[in-house]
């Protein structure tokens, strides 16, 4: 027997896939646990929906390891891996009813009719849908559709759940109560599972851990927290929230210079003295308020603009002493009204040394 704590449900080792002279996986490894709810997440055309496929086996990798459930499968057709999936765009059957679809996975297990029917009801009930079997899937709006897709992909109880965006087609508010639900009810079965999306908010809101993924590799694997509080590489930096980078260079222990102004850092990587970095910074780390003379990394900027984008407001600042330097800062609307922010003002701000994050500067290295 194997240890069903110990064992990764789902274990990719040195993955790789190409087509023709294009290698769309670059020696992949990951480890899922058993109940795990993953997401793939990076810009299109990363590799995401080729790893989804390789785990399903609907495309064989070129090099590397697929173990599901403790098995290797690595050359395992599909019908031997287990798994329930949903494809982006409604894959349902249209000339078969919302019953049908569902019970689709299960006719060719020779289960008995009433078997199949109550499996149908329950997972319908399961799905939000219930009393909807008899419609055709044209009969349904987008997030219905996907509803059915999410039950006949539960329809065998699979091990592993594969979700390619699912959410991606319908309306914004339709994708977060989906996502809710969809997410609610993984808990509730404590299928494992993985979802490919390109929105960072809906894995940051779903994820117990997010994947990035550029350009067929890896960036970083991490829960929802430290991939937005610790990006691993700018890229992460940038893909996932907004960050702005300024260009800097190191002036001595956990200190850097941006312009004119030179900043305390809480982690400078270790870098030497006059070695070139970029910094980076979230909007909503820098701070207006309770700054005193104790405060680190202080300066006055002005406000160049304001945006209103609903629940706050993006003001870009330029340091006074660095008017080239533009930095974006997020003001709740609470500071905005308190303070009397507006276009034009000169302040005084400061960025919390932990909350400014250092990397090495690209060089121009023979690759
Ligand atoms: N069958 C194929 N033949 C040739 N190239 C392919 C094939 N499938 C995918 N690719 C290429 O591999 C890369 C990764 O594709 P993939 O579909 O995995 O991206 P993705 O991350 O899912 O993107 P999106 O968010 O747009 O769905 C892309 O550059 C794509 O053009
Ligand atoms: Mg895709």
């Amino acid at each position: 027997m194997t240890d069903e704590v110990a064992v990764p449900f789902l274990r990719i080792e040195n993955l790789s896939k190409r087509f023709g002279v294009f290698t769309a996986l670059r020696d992949i490894n990951l480890e899922v646990r058993r109940g795990e709810f993953v997401c793939f997440l990076g810009p299109s055309g990363c590799g995401k929906t080729t790893l989804l496929r390789a785990i399903a086996g609907l495309d064989f990798q070129d090099e590397g390891r697929i173990e599901i459930g403790g098995r290797d499968v690595s050359r395992a057709p599909p019908a031997e891996r287990d798994f329930g999936i949903v494809f982006q765009s409604y894959a349902l059957f249209p000339n078969l009813t919302v019953a049908q679809n569902v019970a689709y996975g299960l006719v060719n297990r020779r289960h008995s009719r009433d078997e199949i029917n109550r499996r149908v009801t329950e997972l319908l009930a399961l799905v939000g849908l219930p009393d909807q079997g008899k419609k055709y899937p044209i009969q349904l709006s987008g997030g219905q559709q996907q509803r059915v897709a999410l039950a006949r992909a539960l329809a065998t109880s699979p091990g592993l759940l594969l979700l390619d965006e699912p959410l991606s087609a319908l309306d914004a508010k339709v994708r977060v109560r989906l996502r809710d639900e969809i997410r609610a009810l993984q808990k509730r079965l404590g299928v494992t599972t993985i979802m490919v999306t390109h929105d960072q908010e809906e894995a940051l809101a779903m994820a117990d851990r997010i994947v990035v993924m550029n350009q067929g590799v890896i960036e970083q694997v991490g829960d929802p927290a430290e991939i937005y509080r610790a990006p691993a590489t700018p890229f992460v930096a940038d893909f996932v929230g907004h960050m702005t980078f300024l260009d800097a260079v190191v002036v001595g222990p956990q200190r850097v210079r941006v312009g004119a102004l030179e900043l305390d850092v809480a982690d400078d990587g270790l870098l030497p003295a006059g070695a070139p970095v970029r910094l980076a910074m979230r909007p909503e780390d820098v701070r207006t308020r309770s700054i005193t003379t104790e405060t680190p990394n202080r300066f006055e900027a002005r406000v160049d603009t304001i945006s209103f984008l609903g629940s706050f407001c993006r003001a870009r600042l330029s340091p006074t002493v660095s008017p080239e330097t533009s930095i974006a800062a997020d003001f709740s609307t609470n500071a905005m009204r308190d303070l009397g922010i507006t276009e034009g003002d000169i302040r005084t701000v400061a960025f919390p040394p932990e909350a400014l994050r250092v990397f090495a500067a690209p060089t121009a290295r023979a690759s």
